[in-house]
């Protein structure tokens, strides 16, 4: 994109599986943004949760944990990392067991504040993609571009099932969809900051649609907006 076009703040929500990691990923390199995965971070603090054996509803453990915890994003030979503490755990939040501790500990307040506030120092200086549940309705209300990307249940399940086919423990594709399906209903019914569309976000269904479908749809609506 043209160096003298304004840096925008773009959000994309939707739930897992939607294809919004791939999405996000190519649309800041293709613009020159920053890319940040907001379900890492919260992965991070079930991680941490999980080794200093705090359960998902101990609020008060939790926000003992999130006043010493440090997660940054750090770029090295291995691409994008989260680091916790100055220790790299990007290989250790990806497991199934994970998904689930990130979205149980991600309904409890105090988590919620602490990454709050941690996601909006991220997003200062603009020109960043935001992936996320609740970026767009939430974080960044006043984000410039705001998508809401969905797929069905099955073309989901299906996605996440080819990313884990031959890592250790790999899970069924039923365990997969169950599992998305147990996601979708925690994250779109806790209390706070729900998984939802904000009401000005442009809402993409990718269930028929292949990846360079989405980023050019998506394209086409940012480059309306940053001239
Ligand atoms: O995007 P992901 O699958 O890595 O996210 C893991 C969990 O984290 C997800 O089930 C809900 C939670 N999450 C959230 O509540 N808000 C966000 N902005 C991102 C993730």
């Amino acid at each position: 994109m043209n160096k003298n076009t304004k840096l925008l703040l773009i959000t994309i929500d939707g739930p897992a599986g939607a294809g919004k990691t791939t999405v996000s990923k190519i649309l800041a390199e293709r613009l020159g943004y920053k890319y940040i995965d907001t379900g890492a971070l919260y992965r991070g603090v079930a991680y941490e949760a999980k080794k200093s054996n705090i359960s998902s509803d101990d609020d008060a453990g939790l926000e003992k944990l999130c006043a010493t915890l440090c997660l940054e994003f750090i770029r090295n030979e291995n691409g994008l990392r989260l680091f916790s503490n100055q220790i790299d755990i990007s290989d250790e939040i990806r497991t199934p067991e994970m998904s689930m501790l990130a979205s149980a500990v991600s309904a409890r307040k105090a988590v919620r504040e602490y990454l709050l506030s941690r996601q909006k120092e991220l997003g200062k200086g603009k020109g960043a993609v935001f992936e996320g549940r609740d970026m767009g309705t939430v974080v960044f209300p006043l984000a410039d571009v705001k998508f809401y990307l969905d797929a069905s249940v099955k073309t989901r399940a299906k996605r996440r099932y080819k990313e884990l086919i031959g890592k250790k423990d790999s899970p069924t594709l039923e365990e997969i969809e169950d599992d998305i399906k147990h996601r979708d209903e925690n994250d779109k019914n806790r209390k706070l900051a729900p998984l939802k569309a904000a009401e000005d976000a442009i809402i993409i269904d990718s269930t028929e649609l292949g990846i360079d479908a989405v980023v050019n749809h998506m394209l086409s609506h940012i480059i309306n907006c940053s001239s």
